[in-house]
């Protein structure tokens, strides 16, 4: 007999393999899909793990994301702090102020936009394929690779030049850390805001065809302070999360031999790959934060006004009532569209661009290294376990 389910239980953890979420979200989605949750800083809450009621719960224009990021281990900032929204940052708005602003940004983040940068991307890629091939084998491909890509890309966009793209490197890495202690947590997000304060206000009177300048002086009228925050949630969502998901998605190629060789004979299957790539690694490991403003229902279960709802992706993205054998990566799999970017309102706003970024890059990096492999032995590669809010490796040594 296996052990009944704690109630209230503690969000899920400790990972058997690197690329399977915890094995409890397979139990709590058969017998238990909501759940009492008792959240790090003690309160009570609830863990959603099925498909269907993750979806509902992210669609509920009853529920409201807040400015906190809850881990098996922390909520970020702790409740006691109760941050302001800063202006700008729609992630944590509920519409209309999240859709006015969502408007302004949202078309540097089209499809078509993607089309007519997919130039520049490929430059950038190639660049990074060079470096790593001059530097030789080994290297590190989060190093090369997986980190500078989205990096460069994203701070480009925003017109931060090369000298201070470093800075903002190590500002996103130590916000999105979780060992990151308090001084050195506000140096980073102190440096991130006044150095995007800084170009925000060189822009508004030498505008350049970057992002900043194009908010400043647009139709939009937004302030200063607002752009500010807009820069800086765009940073924080789009760096590191495809930098993991390039890192990881490398090491889940190269532990699927088979698929890979699918996958270098038939450069058609690209497309359905990158989306089970992002399926079968849901990198937002922890789930979405939600609070609800009214009582609701979730999976039967009430949930009163004030509440928190940790809506789990990675557990819906396993759920064997929407994907078949859903343990399995599949490459050519063409079922339910899966929830690695969320849903609803606030789904990823960089959707488009994570997805060019990632088809453009792995298939450039297969074309350039046939003999691409892993360096180490498999168990040696380290991957971010709960220390960081998204899942990936701290590096990934190959060779070729
Ligand atoms: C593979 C990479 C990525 C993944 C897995 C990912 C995942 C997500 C998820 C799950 C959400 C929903 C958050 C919520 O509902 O609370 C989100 C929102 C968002 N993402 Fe991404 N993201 C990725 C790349 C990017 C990129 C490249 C950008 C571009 C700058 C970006 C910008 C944003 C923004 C601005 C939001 C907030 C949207 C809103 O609240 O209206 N993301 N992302």
């Amino acid at each position: 007999m296996p052990k009944p389910l704690p109630d209230p239980m503690t969000l899920p953890a400790r990972r058997g393999c690197p690329f399977d979420p915890p094995e409890e979200y397979a139990r709590l989605r058969a017998e238990r899909p909501m759940s009492r949750l008792r959240l790090p800083g003690g309160r009570i809450g609830w863990l959603v793990t099925r498909y269907e009621d993750v979806r509902a719960a992210l669609a509920d224009p009853r529920t409201s994301p807040p400015l906190i990021q809850v881990t098996p281990a922390t909520e970020l900032p702790l409740p006691e702090e109760e941050l302001d929204v800063p202006p700008g940052v729609f992630s944590a708005l509920d519409p209309p102020e999240q859709s006015r602003y969502r408007r302004q940004v949202s078309r540097y983040f089209t499809r078509k936009r993607c089309r007519e940068i997919t130039p520049r991307l490929e430059q950038i890629i190639d660049e990074q394929l060079t470096g790593m091939i001059e530097h030789g084998s080994p290297a590190d491909l989060v190093e090369w690779f997986a980190q500078p890509i989205p990096t460069r890309v994203i701070t480009e966009m925003l017109g931060i030049s090369e000298k201070e793209r470093p800075d903002y490197q190590r500002w996103i890495l130590a916000m999105l850390s979780l060992d990151t202690a308090e001084e050195p947590l506000r140096e980073a997000r102190d440096g991130l805001y006044g150095g995007l304060a800084e170009l925000v206000r060189d822009r508004r009177v030498r505008p350049r065809d970057d992002i900043l300048s194009d908010l400043l002086h647009g139709a939009g009228s937004l302030t200063d302070e607002e752009v500010v925050g807009i820069g800086a949630l765009l940073l924080i969502a789009g760096l590191e999360t495809t930098a993991n998901m390039l890192g990881l998605g490398a090491f889940a190629l190269l532990q699927h031999p088979g698929q890979l060789a699918a996958l270098r004979a038939d450069e058609s299957l690209w497309d359905t790959a990158v989306e089970e790539l992002l399926r079968y690694l849901t990198i937002v490991q922890f789930g979405l934060t939600r609070t609800a403003r009214e009582d609701l229902e979730v999976a039967g279960q009430t949930v009163r006004a004030g509440e928190t709802l940790i809506v789990s992706l990675a557990s819906a993205n396993r759920d064997s009532a929407f994907y078949t054998a859903p343990d399995r990566l599949d490459l050519s799999r063409d079922e339910a569209p899966h929830l690695a970017f969320g849903h609803g309102v606030h789904q990823c706003l960089g959707a488009q661009l994570a997805r060019f970024e990632m088809k453009l890059a792995f298939r450039a990096l297969l074309r350039r290294l046939p003999g691409l492999r892993l360096a180490v032995p498999p168990e040696r590669v380290p991957t971010a376990g709960e220390d960081k809010v998204f899942h990936g490796v701290h590096s990934l040594p190959v060779a070729w």
